[in-house]
């Protein structure tokens, strides 16, 4: 039997229980288990005996709002992917906008040396080292769960043959975190923590993304404004951040940006569904 009835039985089973995409969900689980690409899943004979049950456990591991990602062990970003499970922020799609747009500022420049502040699983460092060749990329993170993915994602890429990226334990609220570099940042992007305390989330995130890496203190924006802090310290004059925030956040972040003295240009960046998702701008 192909594996067809089986995709639409589960997809049903995980709509029932509330998931975004469930065909999307079903056809990449079906895919990991078969070890064939999403797009190969037509041609495929179907499952055996073991297959179909590794496939059950997966889509009943799915229904109870386990990430697709925890379940594949990677997270697909750009033109990359990376090693996720407990212990790490799944990188989400909107934020490959966020590191489009630091890989298109860091291209125009000879040598550039870009930060990723707040890195998690290491995904904007490592698309950036990736499609920019000639960056010095540096990676911050202050989470032990989350650093111990970010280097194991770090060694792999370089494996792969990408320029290895320079991972710090660092707390990005120190405005002495990357001291060394003072002045000289091309591009600093970051994803932080940015969602309010309290605020109503997914199963998926509430129970498998870190706390830390997801609530950013009452307003949302605890993380955010030391960040900017360290960015006004760390840019070069001429150099860019790029920040992304809650969708109610745009007006706010523009003014943290506005309010220090050192950033010009700054402009907001919607997401694919347009909502407003990054702000950049460009220090003095
Ligand atoms: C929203 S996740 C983003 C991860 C990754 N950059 C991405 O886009 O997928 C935020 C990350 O910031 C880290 N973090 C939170 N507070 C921090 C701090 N004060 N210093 C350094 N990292 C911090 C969390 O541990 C988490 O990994």
């Amino acid at each position: 039997m192909s594996v067809a009835p089986h995709l639409a039985r589960a997809a049903e089973r995980l709509a029932a229980a509330g998931v975004e995409s469930p065909r999307t969900d079903v056809e990449l689980l079906a895919a990991h288990v078969l070890g064939v690409a999403r797009g190969e899943l037509v041609l495929a004979a179907g499952f055996d005996p073991a297959q179909r049950a590794r496939f059950e456990d997966l889509v009943a591991s799915r229904a109870r709002r386990v990430p697709v990602q925890h379940l594949l062990g990677r997270a697909a970003f750009r033109h990359i992917d990376v090693a996720v499970g407990p212990g790490v922020f799944v990188p989400r799609p909107e934020t490959e906008l966020l590191a489009g747009w630091g890989i298109s500022v860091a291209a125009g420049l000879p040598a550039p040396i870009v930060v990723d502040l707040c890195s998690g699983s290491g995904a904007i460092a490592l698309a950036v080292g990736h499609e920019v060749p000639n960056a010095r990329v540096y990676a911050v993170e202050s989470d032990p769960g989350a650093l111990a993915w970010l280097r194991r994602n770090a060694t792999e890429r370089a494996e792969e043959g990408d320029r290895p990226i320079e991972v710090d334990a660092a707390d990005v609220t120190d405005t002495d975190a990357l001291a060394a570099l003072t002045g000289q940042v091309d591009v600093l992007l970051c994803n932080p923590p940015y969602v309010p305390d309290g605020a109503a989330v997914p199963p998926e995130v509430a129970d498998h993304d870190p706390a830390a890496a997801v609530f950013g203190g009452p307003d949302g924006l605890a993380v955010i404004r030391p960040v900017i802090a360290l960015a006004a310290v760390l840019l070069r004059p001429g150099g860019a951040v790029g920040i992304e925030h809650d969708d109610t956040h745009a007006a706010a972040v523009a003014a943290l940006l506005a309010g220090g003295g050192r950033f010009t240009r700054i402009e907001d960046h919607a997401d694919l569904a347009g909502r407003p998702r990054f702000a950049t701008a460009m220090a003095d």
